[in-house]
């Protein structure tokens, strides 16, 4: 039998500063420093292992040799088992790249969290996406996964720091509602203590009654949409960046969503660039102004470069006036043109009710779709009917019962302004300035139809 060891750490040395691993750097070069951290990589060469170390704050390579590696223990040494370790941390050799700029050169090590063996058989060469999906536990620990998740993270205080800086204030309206804000048909359902209640599709509704509460107001919260559609940016929950501000203008929301877009991308180079290229080489801040271009525009654009209609007979034929332009046309024409596009002014029979109608052509509304290359939309946005009497007829016209939005309703009757505001899908932007292919991959844990796990 292999004689077992017990490893000791040497209380002669000098004492351990604990760190995290964003702090080792060659500022601690040649001191001694303890980490706690996951196993992310390990390459073992027998008399001696690497290990590559992983906190959250950062990745760090170290070097294990003689009892630290001894046969009876090595075998602790699995990846994503959880250790302390001990050591001097040292400059590498000018042809080693070492993140951080330091290794570890270890003197004792303990195990906090043993790794199962089996992990390795968890997700293969063979594994499929819904088998990849069932481990999103796992592999989000995965370096891009967990790269994905830290961008996020910052994309989310970046629209933050953006809205603070501009005067807004954040609210958190309900996402338990009674009411719909963009069309039953998407609505998820549920008992509520006896009475039918919705998932919220959009906190819009809610918002638009705080801008008398605060003035210019954001919410971050999650909305539902129970959409059959499996495509690649479409979500059953996501998460919702919607803003709404008073006393504006269509020309000034339309201004205001552009600042965000462009001031949130130069705000996540300034926190992360590196972090940022990393995952998309290609990432830069849009140039302003974005392109305009109104509904009519748009089918022309269609008929003129050849972008057809599909008819549900499987033949093709040109846009008309009042055709909704569907996704794969959009896209097709966003992805020629290259660049960012407003899409204004659509007809207000293929828009939400609440939408103001354009002064000048009353058939139209002030309501606008950003589409982005290689994404489409990631934002929706409109300004609001104010006049109490034309909210009523849109109520009307939509089959809706005007007594269950008296709340809404009351900000016309109470000090009207004119007012507008818009909806981001996070998701839909990061999957955008991430560069991304699949939406579900800039979440933790994506929902879409048939998926409501882990
Ligand atoms: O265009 P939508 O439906 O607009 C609204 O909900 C408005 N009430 C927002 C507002 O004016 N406050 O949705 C807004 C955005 C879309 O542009 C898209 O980015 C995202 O929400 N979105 C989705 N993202 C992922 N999966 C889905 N199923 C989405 N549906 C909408």
């Amino acid at each position: 039998a292999m004689a077992t060891i017990t490893l000791e750490e040497n209380n002669s040395l000098p004492a351990a500063k604990e760190l995290k691993i964003r702090d080792c750097t060659p500022k601690y070069a040649n001191q001694r420093v303890a980490v706690h951290a996951w196993i992310h990589h390990v390459r073992n060469q027998k008399k001696i292992v690497f290990l590559e170390l992983r906190d959250g704050t950062g990745y760090l390579q170290c070097v294990l040799a003689g009892d630290l590696v001894h046969p009876s223990i090595v075998e602790n040494l699995k990846r994503e088992a959880t250790i302390r370790i001990v050591g001097t941390l040292l400059l590498p050799p000018a042809d080693k790249k070492c993140p951080g700029g330091v290794e570890l050169q270890a003197d004792y090590w303990q195990l906090v969290g043993s790794s199962s063996p089996d992990l390795e058989g968890i997700i293969n060469q063979e594994s499929n996406i819904d088998q990849m999906f069932d481990q999103r536990h796992i592999l989000l620990r995965g370096t891009r996964a967990s790269s994905i998740m830290k961008l996020r993270s910052i994309c989310l205080h970046a629209f933050r720091q953006h809205f603070f800086e501009n005067g807004y204030f954040e609210v958190t309206p309900p996402t338990l509602v009674n009411t719909f804000c963009e069309g039953g048909s998407e609505l998820f359902t549920l008992d509520y203590f006896g009475s039918p209640a919705y998932l919220t599709q959009s906190s819009q509704l809610y918002l638009e009654t705080m801008i008398p509460v605060v003035g210019d107001a954001f919410c971050i919260a999650q909305s539902y949409r129970a959409e059959k559609a499996r495509t690649r940016r479409h979500l059953s929950e996501f998460t919702h960046l919607e803003a709404e501000c008073p006393f504006i203008t269509y020309e000034q929301l339309q201004d205001r969503i552009e600042f965000l877009i462009c001031d949130v991308v130069e705000k996540i180079f300034a926190i992360d660039g590196d972090l940022l290229r990393s995952i998309n080489p290609n990432a830069k801040v849009p140039k302003r102004p974005f392109m305009r271009m109104n509904y009519v525009d748009a089918i022309k654009y269609c008929n003129d470069n050849k972008i057809m209609k599909k008819n549900e007979d499987g033949t093709e034929s040109d846009f008309q006036y009042g055709d909704d332009i569907p996704e794969a046309q959009e896209r097709k024409m966003n992805d020629q043109i290259g660049e960012p596009i407003f899409l204004c002014r659509f007809p207000a029979d293929m828009k939400a009710f609440y939408m103001a109608r354009c002064p000048e052509n009353r058939d139209l509304t002030e309501s606008l779709d950003l589409l982005m290359p290689g994404v489409g939309e990631i934002v929706g946005g409109s300004m609001r009917i104010s006049d109490y009497q034309e909210l009523m007829n849109a109520y009307k016209k939509e089959g809706l019962d005007p007594s269950q939005y008296y709340w809404f309703t009351d900000q016309r009757k109470y000090g009207t302004t004119p007012h507008g505001g818009y909806g981001l899908g996070v998701e839909r932007f990061l999957t955008w300035v991430l560069g991304e292919e699949h939406i579900r991959n800039v979440c933790t844990y994506p929902r879409y139809t048939g998926r409501c796990h882990p």
